[in-house]
């Protein structure tokens, strides 16, 4: 399920990224990347991998040390180091970085010609149980930073006042949203003005899995578990119409107390367990 072939070119576009390997002669065995935002104050760490044969060697430790002086001695502004990672982090870790966040994360898997029939099941199970499915709105680039500075809707949608993108997590500020308004996201909300409900349908990239297959992954914002599934099923109708071929991995991100429900919704969904918690993490540096 490994995003960074997709990603790793367009990284290296970036201004305000850095991406490091590390090699040992001469092959690569490590990459990290810290993509800079908060208006210069933090550095999200992206990416960090270690080749299989190398992990528990020191490399990661190696890594993460030149990264954090790099950070100090070129850009002395950056006071904090965040990231995502999924469950069960190294007690290591845990003693390190403050947990800020964490959100069930609900993995779903589908062959590309059965999604739009699999939406059309679960609207169906929605109205048989009372449900309007009534579609969100698509927000332009001005209602999204209308909406995401909107203070009611920060304590109401984002329980650590954070945009969680794909992975990255930000504060709703205008620099971070211009920077996440480059990515092709698909933002949805209930309403323009104080949504209950935002969701950010990332875009499907190729993953090196045999049988060719794409990943798409969903970020739900609301604790309401009718809008949640709204957003779901509109999200992944959008996702369906870029995928001709082979199979299509969804994770979806949704904060712990609608998961139930969700988990219900889509049982008769095959499931890919690989993720099953999100968790936003920060040190200081
Ligand atoms: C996660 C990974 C890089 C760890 O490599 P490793 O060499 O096995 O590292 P170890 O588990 O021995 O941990 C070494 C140190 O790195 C830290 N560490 C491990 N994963 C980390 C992470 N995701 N972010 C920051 N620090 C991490 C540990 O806390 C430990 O700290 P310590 O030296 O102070 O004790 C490696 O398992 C890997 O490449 N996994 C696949 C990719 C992946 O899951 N990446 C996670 C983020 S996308």
């Amino acid at each position: 399920m490994d995003y960074l072939p997709a990603k790793y070119h367009i990284w290296l576009q970036e201004t305000n990224r850095r991406t490091f390997v590390a090699r040992r002669k001469g092959q690569v065995v490590a990459l990290d990347s810290v993509c800079l935002v908060d208006e210069g104050s933090t550095a999200v760490s992206e990416g960090l991998r270690v080749a299989p044969w190398e992990r528990g060697r020191g490399i990661t430790r190696l890594m993460l040390d030149h990264v954090e002086d790099f950070l100090k001695t070129e850009f002395p502004a950056v006071k904090v180091i965040r990231l995502t990672r999924m469950q069960d982090p190294p007690s290591s870790m845990l003693y390190k970085y403050r947990l800020l966040h964490s959100k069930a994360v609900l993995s779903l898997m589908f062959k590309a010609e059965e999604v739009k029939e699999k939406v059309q099941v679960l609207i169906s199970r929605m109205e048989k149980e009372g449900q309007c499915f009534q579609p969100p709105m698509t927000l332009g680039a001005q209602d999204v930073m209308r909406v995401c500075t909107n203070q009611t809707v920060i304590e109401k949608l984002l329980p650590a006042k954070m945009l969680i993108q794909n992975w990255l997590p930000v504060y709703p500020l205008k620099l971070n949203l211009d920077y996440l308004l480059t990515k092709g996201v698909t933002w949805m909300a209930d309403n323009s003005e104080e949504p209950n409900m935002l969701s950010l349908g990332n875009p499907a990239v190729r993953v090196p899995l045999k049988g060719s297959f794409h990943r798409a992954d969903i970020d739900l914002f609301g604790f309401d578990p009718r809008n949640v599934k709204i957003h779901f099923l509109s999200q992944l109708l959008s996702i369906s119409k870029e995928i001709h071929d082979g199979g299509l991995v969804c994770f979806l991100i949704m904060e712990k107390a609608v998961f139930p429900t969700m988990d219900a919704f889509c049982k008769d969904i095959n499931r890919f367990v690989l993720l099953t918690e999100q968790l936003v993490l920060e040190k200081d540096i």
